[in-house]
């Protein structure tokens, strides 16, 4: 609607706009126009006073006006901006909240450590075999030769189950797996040699949580029987996996040890991952980390599951993942690894 003032009609199309404007944008307009400084229409007003008397009537009343419906629109535009504000805060939209980092998820360290290894070892012809976790005491223990009244045996030493065992299972108590091995003796009674097998498993100690040591972890099991195997295999086997895992120029050394099933018995050290073998906390000094136990199968348990002692020879090891994960790690504290807390995992694992 024109006013018949030029400069006031000047200012109609900015009135228009007024409609959409965003927050700032209205907030300058408003200064623009009403501003007691600089404002257009406060501009018109101080123009009023030097206006010949019949003018000054006439054109005041104008600017008046269009002042008051400037003010109309910037309140009205105002509420409209407050209500739509409102509403998205009432969908819960934020549009000023900073936007997430994807977590694609990974792979957990132990899980990524289980699977190089059987890699490994099925690139040299070993296949994977599987077994129960709740095993009965005669896969468990008697089979592999421990005596009847072996200390680890004891309800204290081992976690045992209330449930009867299973009809036609080789018998006694039904306890959680202390170890991955009872996982060799049904394989070799379910398959004759020559057997070449890695077993990954979780196994169960009645042991105390602490930094070194959980009441459950991982272990992968190895065992090779055939036709004149000997420690060299053996040696020559591990040696050739600590070159794979930890890099080919890797320190290794075997260390006489005891375990029921297999005779003679070892233990096998890597040179520490952490100080390369000049001792620190993580290898307490020594340079050295025990990463298995190993042996020859002791003629008994081949004889336990009918297999023929005089013809068949074979080696035996069980390694700790847990262990192994730590070294390659740097990891300190072997219940960060077990605890399932996203921020350890996620420095492990990575965001996209
Ligand atoms: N089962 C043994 C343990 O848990 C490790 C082992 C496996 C040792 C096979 C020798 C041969 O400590």
């Amino acid at each position: 609607m024109s006013t018949g003032y030029s400069d006031l009609d000047a200012l109609q199309p900015r009135l228009a706009a007024i409609a959409s404007l965003g927050p700032a944008e209205l907030e300058a307009e408003e200064i623009a126009i009403l501003g007691r400084k600089s404002g257009a229409l406060t501009a018109a007003l101080k123009r009023v006073a030097a206006l010949p008397v019949e003018e000054r009537k006439r054109y005041g009343a104008a600017v008046n006006t269009l002042k008051g419906t400037f003010e109309g629109a910037f309140a009205a535009r105002r509420s409209a901006l407050d209500a739509e504000k409102a509403e998205r805060e009432q969908a819960g939209v934020d549009l000023t909240m900073p936007a997430r980092g994807r977590w694609v998820g990974a792979e957990h360290p132990v899980t990524r450590v289980v699977d190089e290894i059987v890699e490994i070892f099925r690139g040299i012809g070993f296949t994977v075999a599987l077994g129960p976790e709740v095993e009965t005491e005669w896969y468990n223990f008697l089979a592999l030769n421990f005596p009847a009244d072996h200390p680890a045996m004891d309800m204290h030493d081992t976690l045992y189950l209330d449930a009867a065992p299973v009809e036609g299972e080789p018998g006694g108590r039904l306890l959680l797996r202390t170890h991955t091995s009872p996982v060799q003796i049904r394989t070799l009674m379910q398959s004759p040699p020559p057997v070449r097998v890695v077993i990954p498993g979780m196994v169960y100690r009645n042991d105390a949580f602490d930094p070194s040591h959980s009441p459950a972890f991982h272990q992968v099991e190895g065992l090779a029987v055939d036709e004149g195997i000997s420690f060299v295999d053996l040696k020559a086997t591990l040696i050739h996996f600590a070159h794979r895992f930890f890099g080919p120029t890797t320190k290794t050394r075997f260390r006489p040890s005891f375990f029921p099933f297999t005779e003679p018995s070892a233990e096998m050290d890597v040179e520490c991952q952490l100080c390369h073998g000049s001792g620190c906390p993580a290898c307490k000094g020594t340079g050295w980390m025990e990463i298995l136990g190993c042996g020859m199968v002791h003629p008994a348990v081949l004889e336990n599951c009918s297999v023929d002692s005089e013809q068949y020879t074979g080696w035996a090891f069980g390694m700790g993942p847990h262990r192994i994960a730590m070294l390659r790690y740097g990891i300190p504290d072997i219940r960060l690894l077990l605890e399932g807390d996203m921020r350890f995992l996620e420095q492990l694992g990575g965001t996209q």
